[in-house]
């Protein structure tokens, strides 16, 4: 059974995994650089108000240890590199965010634990800087990274994950369930962040050939990847998100807003490495990079 649960990073989505954990007494450690969330609005209007313990790593116990990192794909590897020295030998490690390819850069440093991948539909924004409001659900995929033996671990994570989010569901291949919010993640954020628009305006018709452009180029790249994800099936997914989303402003967009490091790298920029590796041409794909790189930091 998990008996703590470390949280790095001081997002919105990791303040509402705080928020429910605290919810479900779990004891939970914050480990947070900056000015800690102090309330989160959840989507059934109750107000959690924030009391864990933060930054400290208490002497374990015989439990076992869940550490989630929700962040940013580029904030991951510092992230390990700070803290993997005080990581309890009987931890799981959970790392969860949008885009790919962040795993393999600290698989290694990661090597004694058993790795999960997670991605999560869960919308939730801050206001501001101590405030956190979770917008609406969504499904939340979790799987093994590698070739893990330890089942007890498994099991005890994803029970763990079940009861702070809705719709948690295990991925024996969760490479492909990465891949499809990678997908979804390629065509939405972008376009959003360049023309400024909230994810609903998407469905104007002026959007619909370049959609269409960059999700035949997925269908290329998964296909070769061998987990062909098909281009009717990439925007059947996406125009789903694009409705169930309509009024929220994507990442990219508000990272842009901000004038935050977007995470085109490990998202359009992924694809695009995967798609050179094959030989394969993707100016949708590349206009989109650009047209993030020519307005973001
Ligand atoms: O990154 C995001 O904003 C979200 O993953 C998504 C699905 C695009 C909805 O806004």
């Amino acid at each position: 059974m998990v008996e703590h649960i470390h949280i790095i990073g001081c997002g919105a989505i990791g303040s509402l995994l705080a928020a429910k954990a605290q919810l479900n007494k779990y004891p939970v450690v914050r480990h947070i650089r900056s000015e800690p969330v102090t309330s989160v609005r959840l989507v059934d209007q109750q107000i959690v108000h924030l009391n864990t313990l933060q930054n400290c790593w208490p002497a374990s116990s015989k439990g076992q240890n869940l550490i989630i990192l929700p962040l940013k794909s580029y904030q991951v590897a510092a992230a390990i590199a700070q803290y993997v020295e005080y990581f309890p030998p009987n931890s799981g490690i959970v790392l969860l965010h949008n885009g790919m390819g962040c795993y393999e850069s600290v698989a290694n440093a990661l090597t004694p634990y058993p790795v999960y991948l997670a991605t999560t539909s869960v919308a939730a924004f801050k206001p501001s800087v101590t405030h956190c409001i979770h917008t609406g659900d969504g499904k939340t995929q979790l799987g093994a990274a590698g070739h893990t033996k330890n089942k007890a671990m498994q099991q005890s994570i994803l029970s763990c994950f079940q009861s702070l989010l809705p719709s948690v569901q295990w991925q024996a291949d969760v490479h492909r369930a990465l891949w499809q919010k990678l997908a979804v993640n390629s065509l939405i954020n972008p376009l959003t962040a360049i023309h400024n628009i909230a994810n609903g305006q998407l469905l104007e018709p002026q959007y619909t050939e370049q959609l269409a452009g960059l999700a035949g180029e997925i269908a290329d790249v998964t296909k070769a990847e061998n987990l062909y994800l098909s281009k009717s099936e990439v925007l059947t997914t996406t125009f789903d998100v694009i409705r169930k989303t309509a009024n929220n402003y994507s990442s990219m967009q508000q990272d842009v807003k901000h004038k935050k490091t977007t995470e085109i790298d490990s998202i359009n920029g992924f694809l695009l490495d995967c798609a050179k590796k094959h030989g394969i041409n993707c100016p949708y794909h590349q206009a989109v990079y650009q047209g993030i790189k020519a307005i973001s930091c």
